[in-house]
């Protein structure tokens, strides 16, 4: 059974977590019933994922009276895409993913981002030149729109994905429900120890997304160093008797980050939880620290005038320097 983590509302949230980002629709039912099976009591979804509809027939297949398991017993996330920031347009994405979900509630609900993109249904509504077309809401005036879903009761709780700490205190100077959470890239190259800390210290907690550094992502280039391939983690990972993933899995909730490894193997799913049987040294966790080259994999960048820029710098909430 996977340990957890106790939120500021109170709510128990468990360390290790089902990602689902990148997993197809018709690989990812298999996934959440696997990632079930052997443990798993947190899935972390996304409407952007575009897979919601998918995860909700695997959470139908074990949920609910007469079924294995009951709607408390699972801590299920999701995330309201930047197309969605409008006021108008928050409570009818919950409700959408709700639905897709087949839940009544969720026990989490991030703001994905804080730059809100143009209203409409075009996940990535871009100009003919691939930059974003944005749209002006304030991510302030969407906190408000979240809170609300606390107070309908379609949320337990809500909080921020890939905010930036001045987007934080931004928030927390403005929240009536302060946010629980913060979702971020965080990884042995991106360790974030500034932000992670910045967060404790006002009450968040912190998950970690593409804790194993994400090797499927869309925009990977070739021959680009593969943090599971890290000679350094495949040799401490020997000396553990581990997987290198179980290695990372493991520091990340060693120092108190929740991660939510993405799989749609079985093997890798009952492997990636299977991290509360053996403990780094703090020797290990600080070296582990050191492998840190602030080195962002998330954010896809462009070439312009021989620079390397981010692609959606041109946004005043853009949160990364
Ligand atoms: P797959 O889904 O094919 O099993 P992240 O969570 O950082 O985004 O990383 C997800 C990637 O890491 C996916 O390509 C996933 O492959 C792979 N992965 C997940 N768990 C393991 C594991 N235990 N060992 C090796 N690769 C893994």
């Amino acid at each position: 059974m996977t340990e957890t983590i106790t939120l500021s509302t109170g709510q128990k949230m468990p360390l290790v977590g089902l990602g689902t980002w990148k997993s197809a629709p018709g690989q990812v039912k298999q996934a959440v019933l696997a990632a079930l099976d052997c443990g798993y009591r947190h899935i972390d979804c996304a409407a952007a994922y575009g897979n919601e509809r998918e995860v909700g027939e695997a959470l139908t297949e074990q949920l609910g009276p007469g079924k294995s398991l009951r709607r408390e017993d699972i801590f299920v996330t999701s995330k309201l895409w930047n197309t969605k920031h409008h006021p108008d347009d928050v409570e009818e994405a919950c409700k959408r993913s709700l639905s897709d979900l087949r839940l009544c509630y969720l026990d989490l609900y991030l703001m994905h981002w804080p730059m809100a993109f143009e209203r409409g249904d075009e996940l990535m509504p871009r100009h003919p030149d691939g930059t974003i077309r944005y749209d002006d809401t304030h991510y302030r005036d969407t906190w408000a729109a979240m809170e609300k879903l606390v107070d309908q009761g379609l949320v337990k709780a809500i909080g921020l994905s890939n905010f930036n700490a001045r987007q934080t205190d931004d928030i927390l100077s403005v929240a009536k429900h302060k946010p629980v959470v913060n979702q971020m890239e965080c990884h042995p190259y991106l360790v974030q120890s500034k932000l992670v800390s910045h967060c404790w210290s006002r009450g968040l907690t912190v998950t970690a997304y593409s804790p194993l550094g994400s090797p499927d992502r869309p925009w990977v280039t070739p021959g680009q160093a593969r943090l599971l391939d890290d000679p350094r983690v495949v040799g401490m990972a020997k000396h553990y008797n581990k997987s290198p993933a179980q290695v990372i899995n493991r520091w990340h909730i060693q120092r108190g980050v929740i991660c939510i490894p993405k799989s749609v193997t079985p093997s890798r799913i009952k492997q990636n939880i299977e991290v509360f049987d053996f403990k780094l040294s703090d020797e290990d966790m600080r070296l582990i620290e050191s492998f840190n080259r602030n080195e962002r994999l998330i954010v896809p960048t462009i070439m312009k005038d021989g620079q390397k820029v981010w692609r959606d710098a041109g946004h005043p909430h853009f949160p990364f320097s």
